[in-house]
Formats: C-alpha cells, structure tokens, sequence
C-alpha cells in the first residue's frame, strides 16, 4: 500500500475510533468548523472555487497535539452548512515527511493549484523547508508537483505558509521567514506560471524598515487590496507585551500601505492587532465571486496552554472563528460576521429595550449556550456595564476608565485572565456563543475579542449588570446545530 493511502486508512481508522467519545463532549461546538478527531490549526487554501467555498485546514488526525500536520478539507456553499470532505494531502512524500504545512489556494487554466510547505526533520531534529505545489481537477483530488521553491540563503529553515496571488498579469507568493540574523520577516516571489519562481526580495522585516525590532518570526504570511489600500497580514512571534497590547504569547495583526509590483516593494505603517482576545491566531483571507474579502483564523495560539484544554479528554481540540467580512475604513480593519450567518438562526429575535442600574440582571429568553446576542443603542453615561455568559466569561465597559474588557475564568486553574482594549465610547456589540467559545465584535466590528471559555454545561445564563443608570436594546436568536 502506498504511503499516502496507508496514512488516510489510518486517520478514518482514528476518526472512527474516536467518534462517539467526540460527540459525547458538551464543549463540542454547535456551528463552528472543528476537527473530527485530534487537532485543528491554521486555516489553509481557503478559496471560492467554482461557486463553491473550500477551507482547508492543518489537522492532527492522530492526537490532540502537533505533529505531522495533514490538510483536512471542508466545503461549502452558505458558510453556514458544511461538508467535511476527503483528506487532501498527507505527509506521505520524502519533501513533507514531517507535515503538509500552512499554504493558500489559486485558480488556474480551470485548475485549482494549492502551495503549501513541506516540512522535514532529521533524525536530529534540523528541519529543512520546501514550499510545494499540488494540483486538482475536482477541488477534492490533488497531484502532487513536489517542490517548487527551495529555501533561500540567509534564511533559517523557518521559511513557510505561501500565500499566492495574481496582479497586473503576474502571480506573486509571500512566505512567512526567519533571518539568519533571528529576525521575522515576509519574503517575496515573482512568478509568470506559477510553477517557476524568482526572489523578488524582502516585503518587510528582516531587521530593516518599520518592523526592525519586531519579533524573531513572521508566520502566515497575507498580502491584499481592500478598499484603496494594500494590507498584510501576519502572525508575527517574538513580540513582549506594551501596555495592553500583544498580551498572548503570539500575535496577530495587520500593516496598511502601497505594494508596488513593479519593483516588489511595500511602504506601510505601524503594526495593529486583528484580535484583542485571547485566542486568535494565523488568519486567512480570500476574495469570494462577490468581492468581499473574508477571513478565517485558528481560534487558539501556539504553545498558550494548549494542552489544558477540557476537551482533550474527548479527543479533539480547537476550532476555526466564524468567516468575517473585512472593511478598511479610515486605515484601520473592521470585522464583521459574514451576513450568511443569519442562515443559523432558528426563530425570530427576542427583543428587549432595557433601563438598568443593577447588576445581575436577567431578560426573558435571553439566555442559551448557542445564541446571537446584538446590544445597540447602547448608552452608558456614568460608571461601568457588563453582560456575563455562564458563569466563565464577562464583557465590562468602563466610561470612565473608556476601557473595554474581555475576562475569562481560565481553563488552567480557574483564575479570572482579563483582555482590554482603549474604547472611547461602546454603541453596539454583536456577540456570537458557541458552547465553549465567545467573539465579541464592538461599534461594528471595529473591535474584536476572540476566545474559548468553558462555562458549566448546564450554565446558560446570560446576565447584564450596570453600576449607574444604562440604555441598551437587546436581541437575541438561538443559532442551529450544524455540526
Ligand atoms: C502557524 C503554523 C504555521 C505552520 C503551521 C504548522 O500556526 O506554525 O507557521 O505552517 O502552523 O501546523
């Protein structure tokens, strides 16, 4: 039996296997993308490719930690139901022994044309990386073409996650890099064919430029137009905390600027953060038929905990945000849900237009642990106010202080963990829960806290509290069960 064949046995032998136990979890998650079995990470190749979406995604199939990654498949056509489809690629090939890692998606000639990063170990742990290409002719089935890009001098093995695009009549590829020197940085390449590529520099980083001191590694790698402004994304590593910012153990953020493509150069700004919370990392980006720009991340952070989690006891961890439009209004990335996801709704809103000046305070049938939660008109002129789902998550704002924050009863050892973001003043809040994680996008998603928490099961309380006298409209849906 071939390699590949003999690893795809071996992870629908485990899917199997381990069915009932995941299913049995009361964590498991109502609507959003999670792995069947074992651990999920980045979201990879995400693309419309014929009219329908495909989000790929780094999987574990065989234990809920990391390791030989494959790339697991998912497709849909609302963003609301998905298929999860055959496993795409294995770590079966000399090139990518050691897992199929992070990479992004490209019609060509009717095709779909995936690169991704073949990671490789010696048997004294030395890794080598090549950047790979594959190619399908149904969106389920690839060819593998092997290596395309080797990495280059000057360059430590950590040298991943293409990210391919078109522009003026010629494909470009970002890669996530790590100098020689230790520093992070963003590498670019040319190409006419997609399968030849040429050096065309350093995009940013590489201790030079704006983001000289800026970390030692530069992951996930994205590179886009959006409303008049060229935007990169990255989840740079190596970052100390400053105040409340970069407060995980990595980040997740954006620069703003012009790319050049003629000569591959990218004047940006300064460096933003895409999530306040507390697990958000190496988003993905597309453009779909319609023009939006939408964006998966990987709800979690690299080595933040990740084997504390309650759900590894039943054999699978972490899962994908919901898909999010992005906006770039006056510089600066708004997030929004996908309008789509109003297809998990299950009733008509709850509504309630409330005064309060006390804590603790509940609203008829506003309550559940997957539900819709749209706070407007919100008014809150003197002290704090604050809504807390279960008993392991709360949300306060302070006028005063014109803090927002996001806390969390940790999943290590119970204690309560606090997120914050500068908030002038709080109009709106759309709130999505899922069981056992929140996202919480603030005055039309010009902020957002991602995270898991892990109330009690049968806690589906939701409680608004309000130390001085506070106007706010609630509504509320239950969302459906798709998963
Ligand atoms: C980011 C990352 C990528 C890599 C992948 C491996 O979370 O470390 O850089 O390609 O995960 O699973």
């Amino acid at each position: 039996m071939s390699k590949d064949k003999q690893l795809r046995l071996e992870a629908d032998q485990n899917t199997a296997k381990h069915k009932s136990i995941v299913e049995q979890d009361p964590y498991r998650l109502h609507y959003h993308i999670m792995p069947p079995v074992g651990l999920l990470n980045d979201p990879n190749g995400f693309i419309q490719w014929k009219g329908t979406y495909h989000l790929f995604y780094q999987w574990m199939p065989f234990k809920t930690g990391h390791g030989a990654k494959f790339w697991g498949h998912y497709s849909s056509q609302d963003f609301v139901h998905w298929k999860h489809e055959e496993i795409a690629l294995t770590p079966s090939e000399w090139y990518e022994k050691n897992g199929c890692y992070s990479g992004s998606a490209i019609e060509h000639d009717g095709k779909l044309y995936v690169f991704y990063t073949g990671n490789v170990k010696d048997d004294n742990g030395n890794r080598e990386s090549y950047q790979c290409l594959a190619i399908s002719e149904d969106g389920i089935h690839f060819e593998k073409k092997g290596p395309v890009i080797e990495r280059l001098e000057g360059y430590t093995a950590h040298f991943r996650d293409p990210k391919v695009w078109e522009q003026d009549g010629q494909y470009f590829m970002v890669i996530g890099a790590q100098t020689k020197g230790l520093k992070g940085a963003v590498v670019l390449f040319q190409s006419e064919n997609l399968v030849d590529w040429t050096h065309a520099g350093i995009l940013t980083g590489g201790g030079e430029g704006i983001l000289k001191e800026f970390g030692y590694m530069f992951e996930c790698p994205d590179l886009f137009y959006l409303d008049g402004k060229d935007i990169l994304v990255f989840s740079p590593q190596g970052l100390e905390p400053e105040g409340m910012k970069y407060q995980n153990v990595y980040q997740a953020g954006y620069v703003t600027g012009t790319f050049d493509p003629s000569s591959g150069t990218f004047e940006h700004g300064a460096f933003h953060e895409l999530d306040h919370g507390f697990d958000f990392y190496a988003p993905q980006t597309t453009k779909d038929k319609k023009g939006r720009r939408i964006l998966f991340a990987w709800m979690s952070v690299p080595d933040q905990n990740e084997q504390d989690h309650p759900t590894i006891k039943h054999q699978w961890l972490h899962n994908m945000t919901i898909p999010r439009e992005l906006k770039c209004i006056g510089g600066k990335l708004y997030q929004v849900p996908v309008r789509e996801l109003e297809g998990l709704r299950v009733n008509e809103a709850v509504e309630h237009r409330v005064e309060l000046q006390q804590k603790n305070q509940q609203f008829e049938g506003v309550r559940g642990k997957a539900v819709e939660l749209l706070a407007e008109d919100i008014i809150v002129s003197k002290g704090w106010f604050d809504i807390s789902v279960g008993e392991a998550a709360r949300m306060v704002y302070s006028s005063e202080q014109k803090i927002f924050t996001l806390e969390r009863q940790s999943y290590v050892d119970g204690v309560v963990e606090k997120r914050h973001c500068r908030l002038d003043d709080l109009n709106n809040l759309h709130i999505f829960v899922d069981t056992s994680s929140i996202e919480v996008f603030i005055n039309d998603g010009e902020h957002v806290f991602t995270s898991r928490f892990y109330p009690s099961p049968d806690n589906e309380s939701i409680q608004f509290g309000a130390s001085e006298k506070s106007c706010f409209t609630i509504k509320k849906w239950d969302l459906t069960r798709i998963f």
